[in-house]
């Protein structure tokens, strides 16, 4: 059996198990969609985003590139981003990075990766931000770690700073936005409870960004 095989046998398998549990599943999942979240994450394949929820198809928009960047001269993302607030109405928007992330661990190396450069920059600008707490932790490992964190939280300060997400929250409350980050390690999902009414009041005046509890926990 070939890899191609596999997978189609694995599709038929899955398609009778659905239709066991609900038999209108398909007829469901056609008709439209209207998830609560969006998942942005790594595309690390260890890292499956309705899997690690536990959740169904249509129940999680979901967008994922290499260490879970939210770029703001990324079409792709912003996209994405857009999409989800101004027609699927999401409430939530969640950004997940993962522990051992091969993209962080680039960025904090010195090497030449081409095409991965310019994008990993991203990660380096982050640790340029945060380098005075970063350094003080002793070891590698605990850097690498926590690079992993404060990447998560950048990027959900990217995606409050988006006009979208600005000008739906002023309108109804809606998206919270939420840093996760996921340990390969156990399994389990860690929410980083941001609390960004203390970081934006840092950058607010800045950014130009709306006011208070523009993005409280969910
Ligand atoms: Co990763």
């Amino acid at each position: 059996m070939n890899d191609y095989q596999r997978i189609f046998e694995n599709n038929k398998k899955w398609i009778a198990s659905k239709k066991e549990k609900d038999k209108d599943f398909f007829v469901k999942l056609a008709r439209d969609q209207n998830p609560d979240f969006l998942y942005i994450g790594c595309s690390d394949s260890r890292v499956p985003a309705n899997e690690i929820m536990g959740l169904e198809p249509g129940e999680v928009f979901v967008h994922r590139n290499i260490a879970n960047l939210v770029v703001n001269t990324d079409l792709n993302v912003m996209s994405v981003i857009y999409y989800a607030v101004e027609n699927l109405k999401v409430k939530h928007i969640i950004v997940c990075g993962h522990y051992n992330c091969g993209g962080v661990k680039a960025a904090m190396e010195s090497k030449d990766l081409g095409i991965l450069n310019p994008w990993l920059r991203n990660i380096r600008d982050v640790y340029r931000l945060h380098k005075d707490e970063l350094d003080r932790l002793s070891s590698e490992h605990d850097r690498y770690r926590r690079l992993v964190e404060i990447n998560v939280i950048e990027q959900c300060l990217n995606v409050v700073k988006t006009a979208e997400v600005q000008k739906s929250f002023l309108r109804t409350g809606y998206p919270k936005v939420a840093g996760w980050v996921f340990d390969l390690a156990n399994g389990e999902l860690i929410d980083l409870q941001i609390n960004f009414e203390k970081r934006l009041d840092e950058i607010r005046s800045i950014y130009n960004l709306v006011g208070e509890s523009t993005t409280v926990n969910s």
